[in-house]
């Protein structure tokens, strides 16, 4: 089976690139990625030679490109990750969102049809997508699978529109589809503008820690890899035309989060307990900033018997550990253009 992976070389594709080139040696994964700032090929350096791994850098956006691509390579199926995903940006510069997350799946759906309308047997389009679509919770509920959509921000906006172009193409076309929504992740390789890459390398650098508004925000962490093994096992075992949500039952509010965070880097930088605190700092909110988001994940769990093997604490000590270990890598990402984002985000 030829399998296509985009957005191969960013935080969450690369594991599920890892994932499937080590576990499924009789198929042939494809790794197509724009490289954009968040797309890094020092994320896989281990898998590079593998004989049943091809990357391939090219952008979702240009429809010839993409159509040449599916025609060479023939896709059996799609694992479609490849997105603009950061909400600040999104508030920002929208039209980039429509442009890679809307327009882009549309290329790669038109382009997946075209070459299997005659005959989709054993083949699936599978849409990795964010419970950020679903809007925000109060202090209470979870988001089901049959939660309404109410995205707030315009890169949920542009999450949820590409969810309803996937499902359009199932119930118009007959394309096989499956779509999975998950909640926050957290693990190595994560580019430093989300809550915790950023924060401990702010700690490391000794830069302050811009908590938005008081803080009290809750967000429901997953480690990556495990989001890997749910890929894994919708991608196999799910049924068709399905939703699964993905979560951790673990919800933290970001305030109790960095605490945790700044505890765990303190040990472990050989600092005195309360030293990272003092970088706290509360900032200006986030526009539009989501208070809640929190899963349901009792579906995948039932059908799929799929549940979340890392707990928070330890799969935070290795995230952490990943960070301090790979200071090569946190350099090399934030040397340029990432200097330029911070100073426009957060100022001098
Ligand atoms: P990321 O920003 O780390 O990586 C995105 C990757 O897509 C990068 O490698 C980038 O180069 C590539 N890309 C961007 N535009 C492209 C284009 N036009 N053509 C080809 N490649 C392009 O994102 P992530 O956090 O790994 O998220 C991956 C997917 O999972 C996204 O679809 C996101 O919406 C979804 N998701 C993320 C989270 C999360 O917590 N990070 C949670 C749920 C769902
Ligand atoms: P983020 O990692 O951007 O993920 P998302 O917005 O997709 O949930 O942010 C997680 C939470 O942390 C969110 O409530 C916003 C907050 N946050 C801060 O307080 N300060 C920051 O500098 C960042 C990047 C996020």
């Amino acid at each position: 089976m030829n399998i296509l992976i985009t957005g191969g070389a960013g935080f969450i594709g690369s594991h599920v690139v890892r994932h499937f080139v080590n576990k499924y040696s009789n198929y042939h994964i494809y790794n197509l990625d724009a490289l954009t700032y968040a797309g890094n090929l020092e994320n896989l350096t281990d898998i590079v030679n593998a004989p049943n791994y091809t990357f391939i850098k090219g952008d979702i956006k240009d429809i010839p490109f993409v159509n040449v691509l599916f025609e060479k390579y023939r896709f059996d199926a799609v694992i479609h990750l490849a997105a603009e995903s950061h909400v600040d940006r999104s508030i920002t510069n929208p039209n980039a969102f429509i442009e890679t997350n809307v327009l882009g799946t549309s290329n790669l759906l038109n382009a997946f049809i075209k070459l299997w309308k005659d005959n989709f047997e054993g083949k699936q389009f599978y849409h990795i997508s964010t419970d950020e679509v679903y809007g925000s919770l109060g202090k209470t509920g979870l988001f089901t699978e049959e939660t309404s959509y109410d995205p707030q921000s315009p890169y949920a906006a542009s999450k949820a529109a590409s969810d309803h172009m996937v499902r359009s193409f199932g119930n118009t076309f007959g394309m096989p589809y499956k779509i999975s929504n998950c909640s926050n992740n957290y693990g190595p390789n994560q580019f430093p503008e989300k809550l915790i890459p950023l924060f401990i390398h702010n700690i490391q650098n000794g830069i302050e820690l811009p908590v938005y508004g008081d803080g009290q925000y809750t967000r429901d962490w997953l480690y990556v890899t495990d989001h890997a093994l749910a890929i894994d096992k919708i991608f196999h075992k799910g049924k068709n035309a399905e939703t699964y949500n993905i979560g951790g039952l673990n919800e933290w509010t970001n305030i109790d989060l960095i605490h945790l965070l700044c505890k765990q880097l303190d040990e472990k930088l050989g600092k005195p307990e309360g030293t990272s605190e003092k970088l706290i700092r509360f900032v200006k909110d986030r526009a539009g900033h989501d208070k809640r988001y929190a899963i349901d994940a009792s579906k995948i769990q039932a059908e799929l018997n799929w549940g979340p093997q890392v707990t928070f604490e330890e799969g935070l000590s290795k995230t952490v550990d990943w960070y301090l270990q790979n200071s090569s890598w946190l350099k090399n990402v934030t040397s340029g253009a990432y200097q330029e984002y911070y100073k426009k985000m957060y100022g001098e």
